[in-house]
């Protein structure tokens, strides 16, 4: 049985490409209008759009840099609510990476993930909530397997990442009462536009990490759209705080 999210209104940062537009295009595919959203890849964006209106589903690219603060989630939920309505699925996958030893940190890299991983998600958290129309709600979190492997040379990354996790848990518990639930995906390495471009893909580092999972192989961008579907749909209507590991079998 696949999940039904029929006449729902979803917003998906960072679906221009990657794990996002995977996760987008499953929402639409269970029945959902969905707002791509995007920072700077207008044409990924559109075709996120096409692919979907081409199977008779509803979606819309609507640009905001969601590290931007507040002003930049106001509008995005303005248009997403002018196109389709109240916001009740909300996907906060927009997120950053550089790994690097710990010696190597600079600020700048810092106040790029934390507001990008931490603050962003936030922000779009209190955007949602704060819809006084909404009466049940879905939030999924993306965060990364690394929470509980910890490795080597992603700490910054996996420390907002694992803030990002904390955050989920209490959201459930202060946005529970009010029908929205808040969970949230753990993916494995993922061959993406984001780790080809950080030169994972094809490494030494990919390899190992292939060896090292039961299911022998990267993720794609295709194996956590079904999964949030599911969490955003009536059939999670129990599942609330959750950390789900999509890893396949790698921790
Ligand atoms: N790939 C993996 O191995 C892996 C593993 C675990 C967790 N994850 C998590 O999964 C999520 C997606 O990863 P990915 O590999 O699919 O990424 P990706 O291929 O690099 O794509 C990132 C997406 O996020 C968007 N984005 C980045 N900053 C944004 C901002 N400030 N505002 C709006 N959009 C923004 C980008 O938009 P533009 O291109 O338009 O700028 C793009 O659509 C991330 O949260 C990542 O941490 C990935």
């Amino acid at each position: 049985m696949s999940s039904d999210n029929t006449g729902r209104t979803a917003v998906v940062t960072g679906a221009s490409k990657g794990i996002g537009a995977g996760i987008a295009k499953a929402l639409a595919g269970s029945g959902a209008a969905v707002v791509v959203n995007y920072r700077t890849d207008a044409e990924g964006a559109e075709r996120v759009v096409a692919e979907i209106t081409a199977k008779g589903g509803r979606a819309l690219a609507v640009r905001a840099d969601v590290a931007k603060g507040e002003e930049g989630v106001r509008e995005l939920f303005a248009r997403a609510r002018a196109a389709y309505g109240p916001v009740d699925i909300l996907v906060n996958n927009a997120g950053v990476v550089a790994f690097g030893p710990l010696t190597e940190l600079t600020e700048e890299e810092f106040h790029r993930e934390t507001t990008t991983n931490m603050l962003a998600p936030m922000l779009t958290t209190k955007a949602l909530a704060a819809q006084e129309d909404v009466t049940a709600a879905s939030v999924v979190n993306v965060s990364t397997g690394g929470t509980l492997s910890h490795p080597a040379y992603a700490s910054l990354y996996v420390a907002t990442k694992s803030a990002l996790e904390a955050y989920t848990i209490i959201a459930a518990k202060e946005l529970g009462p009010r029908g929205i639930r808040v969970n949230a995906v753990q993916p494995g390495a993922s061959d993406t536009e984001g780790t080809r471009a950080a030169g994972y893909v094809g490494s030494e580092l990919e390899a190992r990490a292939i060896a090292a999972t039961p299911l022998g192989r990267s993720g794609t961008p295709g194996d956590y759209g079904p999964l949030v579907a599911f969490l955003a749909s009536e059939d999670a209507r129990w599942i609330t705080g959750a950390l789900v590991l999509a890893s396949g079998g790698s921790r």
